[in-house]
């Protein structure tokens, strides 16, 4: 965080009392009547991110023309009348005319050329900008925002409130984190992304650029990691392509005129199949194998025993810090499954001869030597958390992803952190699991992490994987207006409520259609909340959007009208599938729910083992509560366990006779997930003697490929009962044939179905 906001203490909006229409009024009985749009005018403020310090006068600027008489010899300026010409094609925003000059530019030479600080000044004559030259930057961008909120098109004015600003970032990485690798991205969308990261005050493109599924940038040194690396065969044909050097200059000095840093990731040791297709002599075996072409994680990773590896990657920084000016690479450092490397004779005597002792050390190792090289060339690393799951010695800054616990651990150990974690920052992720609000409610700073501490934390990043983005009017859905959140989360930190940053979101939309950003929706317009009583269920239907009208149809009934916390009665198991409206049109999509009424409904349960935290579901209730789980299995109903086994009972109100008991697992091998191996229900009267009523092994088709639930039921119990024990082996390590071969499986349910 940055220290220096002793300067501005308070993150306070002065309102000043509305008086314009009062003015209005007096002028119009001294019946010097304003224009009737001068009437209707209504001054916007709503900046994101809201500045630190916002004082708004009751006053107005008005002007045809921005007079700067002289012209500002810097860039900044004129990226400015660059961009706001760009806006507006057809009107003339800055004039030289000999009227007086109502627009000053201040570049305060005692002020860090690095600083983000900056004031704003607007009077009712006179617009200042002061700063340093990237302060001058951010304050030009803040009035960029105040021009296209306010311009008023019938008497082509400029017109904005008064006010006083002075603002600056809280935190220096506010990153935005770009895969071009499971779908390639023309310069085009990339400089059009810059050109919006740098509206919004974000400062780091993380440019992920080698991957699996496709190598992206261009190497003298290995030719073919480009003409093989960088293209992959799938259904569509030959997909991919790759940026050359010239390309990434041109981006990363645009994006430098923009204030941001362009980091690269050159992924290792894992996610490296496209450079491994390239040269086999890359992995352990060093087979021929293939670019990727489906999403996952893949077990061919670089070898850590062969010395060449090392030339390799070495030759690779070298050109790749030629490239890019940033003192930071992102070397990736996640997801590589240890399978190969517990099988290779050079791994193996790598570890013997450096005395490493297992294959989470014999990565730390891979890190450090790969550190040290950087540092050579003055460069420091960042990499994600997995690489300190084993003690690493060298400068290097961890990214969290894996929720929030990597990056307290490495502030914990004095190293540098970026937050990311899944739960609040990967915009990939359906707007479901995480909307507007879950952005805006991002903090950074973890409460384990005392104030000294969170001098480590130097802000965060929002991710957009793009395995399911493969276009930018998809990115476009998939980061607006989710982007806006987390650029006021790492600017301003102390944040607004968030009914006041909805209201200033939805002043943006105008401005981002302009920007030619086809947004996406801000959360899922219909949310099911359900009661049990009596072993009925009632379903209620919320929403967090504003005037929206809902219909709900049971099965294949006729649709009916529902209004927002309205109640549906779920008469028995069956499918209810709701929609939203906007003015008559549907809004987003359909929700469709499978409910089960069943004896089971709001039982007690106990759990051995305890679920995940990243995929609890609804907690104690999920697996009781007659909403069934969907093939999205992040919707909120499916219980996860990583390399656990589930292990529950369940108590049911009274001695019950059960004629039969049913689940739903889930299986999607690419995400780990495999249905049991083995399971077993059990049932007491009493809780203290069993009866083993029925056992299965080894359900459903661990080779199957794709998402499906597998549903298991065991019929004809005839049992009577007061007590249910159910048991389900999980799977275990992932077979050798998986591309994660020895990663720890998961087992998700959900429902216990009881009848
Ligand atoms: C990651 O999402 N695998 C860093
Ligand atoms: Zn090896």
């Amino acid at each position: 965080m940055c220290k220096n906001l002793n300067l501005l203490t308070a993150n306070t909006i002065l309102n000043g009392k509305n008086k314009w229409y009062l003015i209005a009024s007096i002028l119009f009985l001294l019946g010097c009547q304003p224009s009737s749009n001068k009437n209707s005018f209504n001054p916007k403020s709503s900046v994101i991110p809201m500045p630190t310090l916002l004082e708004k006068k009751e006053e107005f600027f008005e002007a045809k023309f921005l007079n700067t008489k002289d012209d500002f010899k810097i860039r900044e300026f004129e990226l400015f009348k660059k961009q706001l010409k760009n806006y507006f094609p057809k009107k003339t925003i800055f004039s030289k005319s000999t009227s007086s000059k109502n627009f000053e530019i201040k570049i305060d030479e005692t002020i860090d050329e690095d600083a983000s600080f900056y004031e704003l000044s607007i009077g009712q004559e006179f617009i200042v900008v002061k700063g340093g030259k990237k302060g001058v930057f951010y304050g030009l961008q803040t009035l960029f925002q105040l021009i296209v909120l306010n311009y008023d098109s019938i008497s082509n004015s400029i017109r904005l409130p008064c006010l006083e600003i002075k603002d600056q970032n809280s935190f220096e990485h506010r990153g935005f984190l770009m895969d071009c690798c499971r779908h390639f991205f023309p310069l085009k969308t990339i400089k059009k992304y810059i050109d919006l990261l740098a509206i919004y005050k974000m400062n780091v493109l993380h440019w992920h650029l080698t991957e699996d599924q496709g190598w992206r940038i261009e190497i003298d040194k290995y030719p073919k990691l480009n003409t093989v690396g960088s293209w992959r065969e799938d259904s569509t044909g030959k997909y991919g392509g790759f940026y050359t050097k010239k390309e990434i200059r041109e981006i990363v000095k645009y994006a430098k005129e923009r204030y941001i840093e362009v980091i690269p990731e050159i992924e290792l040791p894992g996610h490296s199949q496209a450079a491994i297709a390239s040269y086999p002599f890359l992995s352990c075996e060093s087979k021929q194998i293939q670019v990727a072409n489906s999403w996952g994680v893949f077990k061919d990773i670089y070898c850590a025993g062969n010395d060449s590896v090392f030339i390799f990657l070495e030759d690779i920084f070298q050109e790749i810090t030629e490239l890019f000016p940033s003192n930071r690479i992102h070397i990736g450092g996640d997801e590589a499954p240890k399978f190969r490397w517990e099988n290779c004779e050079k791994c193996q005597k790598r570890m013997a001869q450096e005395n490493l002792k297992d294959e989470h050390e014999l990565q730390s190792y891979f890190i450090e030597r790969i550190a040290k090289d950087l540092e050579k060339k003055n460069k420091s690393i960042i990499g994600w958390d997995e690489i300190i799951e084993s003690k690493i010695n060298s400068d290097v800054t961890i990214q969290s992803w894996r929720g929030f616990s990597g990056g307290i651990q490495a502030v914990k150990e004095g190293k540098k952190t970026i937050m990311s974690p899944t739960s609040h920052c990967y915009f990939d992720y359906d707007i479901n699991s995480i909307d507007l609000e879950k952005v805006y409610t991002f903090n950074p700073i973890p409460s384990e992490i005392d104030s000294l501490e969170s001098e480590l934390i130097i802000g965060g990043e929002c991710n957009l994987w793009s395995e399911r983005i493969p276009s930018e009017k998809e990115l476009d859905r998939k980061t607006f207006p989710r982007l806006l959140a987390m650029s006021e989360v790492l600017w301003t930190y102390r944040k607004d409520k968030f009914e006041n940053f909805q209201n200033r979101v939805e002043d943006h939309y105008p401005v981002l259609s302009r920007l030619d950003v086809d947004y996406g929706i801000e959360s899922s317009p219909v949310r099911l909340s359900s009661k049990i009583n009596n072993r009925k269920i009632k379903a209620v239907v919320n929403s967090k959007i504003k005037n929206l009208e809902f219909t709900y149809q049971w099965n294949n009934e006729e649709a009916k009208p529902i209004k927002k916390n309205g109640e549906i009665e779920i008469p028995k198991s069956g499918k209810l599938t709701l929609q939203a409206y906007k003015n008559g049109k549907k809004y987003g999509d359909q929700k469709v729910e499978k409910f089960a009424v069943h004896l089971g409904l709001n039982s007690n349960i106990d759990y051995q083992y305890m679920y995940s935290l990243s995929y609890q579901a609804e907690g104690l209730s999920s697996l009781i509560n007659g909403r069934l789980g969907s093939l999205d299995f992040k919707d909120g109903q499916w219980q996860g366990f990583s390399g656990k086994n589930l292990d529950v009972i369940l108590s049911l109100d009274s001695l019950t006779s059960i004629n039969k008991v049913s689940m739903n697992f889930y299986q999607y091998i690419n995400s780990w997930i495999v249905v049991p191996s083995y399971i077993s229900i059990m049932s007491s009267k009493d809780s203290l003697n069993w009866e083993i009523i029925k056992s299965v092994d080894s359900i459903g088709e661990i080779r199957k490929r794709g998402k499906f639930i597998s549903s298991i039921s065991f019929d004809s119990l005839e049992t009577d009962a007061k007590y249910l024990k159910i048991f389900a082996k999980n799977y275990g390590k992932l077979p050798s044939w998986h591309e994660a071969a020895g990663a720890e499986s998961w087992l998700f349910i959900d429902e216990i179905i009881v009848e």
